[in-house]
């Protein structure tokens, strides 16, 4: 069974974005398998190197779309953002200095951060952006 899992719920109701969450929850699945696996440093250090730079196209997509739709919640958004990005940096930097993720920590603040922000935060543009054509 997989660590964190898609379902519909966590849907905007907008293709490209969908597809990106869909992504993200599938690079926290492979570190975690990679984590659970034993699977060496360099393993791991290639997955989150892969993820810090999945999540920051990710976040300039919705970025993009609230910035050109005016969303009047953007600078908060945008805040959880850098948060996050800053909790993905922060286990690459544990990593390059040559630790391993063998603890379940780490991975699940990124999974319930993940996971809260599509059902609490980005679901707030969810109507905004379809009203603007995007499906
Ligand atoms: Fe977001």
């Amino acid at each position: 069974m997989p660590y964190i899992e898609w379902s519909d719920s966590f849907s905007v109701k907008v293709k490209e974005i969908d597809d990106q969450h869909k992504k993200l929850i599938g690079m926290i699945n492979k570190l975690h398998d990679a984590m659970l696996a034993n699977r060496g440093r360099e393993v791991q250090a290639e997955i989150i190197f892969e993820m810090l730079e999945y999540v920051s196209y990710h976040f300039t997509t919705e970025e993009k779309y609230m910035s050109s739709f005016a969303y009047p919640g953007y600078e908060a958004h945008k805040r959880e953002h850098l948060e996050f990005a800053a909790e993905v940096a922060d286990l690459k930097a544990r990593i390059d200095r040559g630790a391993l993720i063998l603890s379940i920590m780490p991975l699940s603040l990124l999974r319930d951060w993940l996971q809260n922000h599509i059902l609490g935060t980005d679901m707030k543009y969810s109507d905004l952006f379809n009203s603007k054509g995007l499906k």
